[in-house]
């Protein structure tokens, strides 16, 4: 959709109001703080901060590896598949708030399965969030089961095969974790098998790690959507590639702030690559971790790199385009879309 510019006093609430689809939220990474403190609490697990407030002073990380470790230690507080349930609730309840229409949500078994508890306690507690999802938010939710790309090829295996009695439960199948040293290719044999289980594919790619990372996930794993892929800038040849295939790359500029992939959102790569014809979305990635739900990272980033209604409408469409929702969803929410826009004109 052409659209006349919408001044740039009325963009944020636009941009709040313009319903989306979000593609790249890990649910352990939207545990507030004052619901870990109260899962804590139910299951009696001691947490080595005093308060909430002492755990949000330690969401300072100068990279992605020390994330991961403070996430981690969250996750402990997750027992039953109530809390699983619970933790899905209040990220859909936010993400109703921002007018999300559909979500994708990144989960993983290894974590919890590594602290004793069944797959099956996660998924069912997750999907039944999901299941509730329309009637409760008006909004579409799936789950994408991501592989931890620390631990060995063997092991995504062992959890694939967990989740084999689950599997219509998952719509899609992702890597997470530690990037830089667990290249895609590591997981080339458990990805051929998740493809022919007929899974959807994504993996991140290129968050931190460079260009060959993206290329092995494209070319290796044969995913459809690329997680972050921002480094994907420095090689023109693959910048080709991703424009003429129209991958879909999911970003999560205020993730990249916090993780130091960008020193200052101003030099974020995300308008760049939208007029150069990237696919690009807009994400939270861990929203309680990185400061802000989706809405939060388009208000943001809009700010700091002077884009327009037209970028907004671009990125939201392109959420929908990317989704793995049926057409007829899809065009539902992309008349609502539209018709957002016009109330605005
Ligand atoms: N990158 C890799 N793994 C993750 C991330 C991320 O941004 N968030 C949660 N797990
Ligand atoms: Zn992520």
């Amino acid at each position: 959709m052409h659209h006349k510019p919408i001044h740039a006093d009325r963009l944020p609430a636009l941009l709040r109001a313009m319903p989306k689809a979000e593609l790249h939220m890990h649910i352990e990474g939207s545990l507030e703080p004052e619901l870990m403190f109260a899962l804590a609490k139910r299951n009696n697990v001691p947490l080595r901060f005093a308060d909430e407030q002492a755990l949000r002073d330690a969401y300072v990380f100068n990279n992605l590896q020390e994330f991961l470790d403070i996430y981690h230690a969250g996750t402990l507080v997750l027992k039953t598949e109530q809390d699983f349930y619970d933790m899905a609730g209040a990220y859909l309840t936010r993400a109703q708030a921002d007018n999300v229409l559909n979500t994708e949500i990144f989960f993983d078994t290894q974590t919890h399965t590594g602290h004793g508890l069944d797959a099956a306690t996660v998924v069912n507690g997750l999907h039944r969030a999901c299941t509730d999802a329309p009637a409760k938010f008006g909004m579409t939710a799936s789950l994408i089961l991501c592989f931890l790309r620390h631990l060995s090829e063997d092991e995504a295996f062992e959890c694939l095969e967990q989740v084999l009695p689950l599997r219509d439960k998952i719509v899609g199948i992702g890597l997470a974790s530690s990037e830089v040293g667990h290249p895609p290719e590591k997981f080339a044999k458990v990805f051929a098998r998740a493809r022919e289980l007929g899974f959807r594919l994504v993996a991140h790619a290129g968050e931190e790690a460079p260009p060959a990372y993206i290329w092995s996930a494209l070319d290796v794993l044969k995913v459809e959507r690329i997680d972050h892929g921002v480094q994907a800038i420095h090689d023109a040849t693959l910048m080709q590639r991703l424009v003429q295939d129209r991958v879909p790359l999911t970003m999560c500029p205020l993730s990249n702030l916090k993780l130091c992939v960008f020193p200052t959102l101003a030099e974020h790569t995300i308008r760049r690559m939208l007029d150069a014809g990237i696919m690009a979305t807009v994400n939270s990635d861990d929203p309680a971790y990185f400061g802000g739900y989706i809405n939060e990272n388009f208000t943001q980033t809009f700010a700091a790199l002077g884009m327009t209604s037209q970028h907004a409408y671009q990125l939201a469409r392109n959420s929908f385009d990317a989704s793995f929702i049926d057409a007829s969803t899809r065009s539902r929410y992309v008349e609502r879309l539209d018709g957002v826009f016009e109330t605005f004109l």
